[in-house]
């Protein structure tokens, strides 16, 4: 799937409506991710917090675990958004969930302000770990 710019839009406010939905009562630090798997479907993702604060699970993560839960392992791209004045790039941790099934995927990073982050798994996680490691 060609990733372009209407694309980009589409899962911009699917991601800015699963930040919505963001359950954040520590950090009130809302985030929502939305990935365009391989085949085209969209699935959506918000950080989900946890009063044991470790147990947090970040909105990018959540958006891919969704992917793999439906039966899919491959996307194009991710767009993370951030009700932020300037964009958020994914953690770390989520940086090595991503290249697990896409090193060659877009990351577009977007928020309130005209800023953007673009990106792709492989650049943002140079020399990586991964399932080649393994054999
Ligand atoms: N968070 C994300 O959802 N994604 C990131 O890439 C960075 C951090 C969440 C986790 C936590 O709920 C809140 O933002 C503050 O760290």
């Amino acid at each position: 799937m060609s990733v372009n710019q209407t694309l980009i839009d589409q899962l911009r406010e699917q991601a800015r409506a699963a930040a919505g939905r963001a359950y954040c009562p520590y950090s009130r630090f809302r985030v929502g991710a939305a990935i365009a798997s391989r085949s085209g479907v969209v699935f959506t993702g918000c950080n989900v917090e946890n009063a044991s604060y470790g147990l947090t699970i970040c909105a990018e993560r959540n958006a891919v675990f969704q992917m793999v839960a439906a039966g899919q392992t491959a996307f194009d791209v991710i767009v993370v958004y951030t009700p932020t004045a300037t964009p958020t790039a994914p953690c770390g941790a989520c940086r090595q969930v991503l290249n697990e099934f896409s090193p060659a995927a877009q990351v577009v990073c977007v928020c309130d302000g005209p800023e953007a982050i673009r990106s792709t798994v492989r650049e943002l996680l140079p020399a990586a770990f991964g399932p080649q490691n393994l054999g």
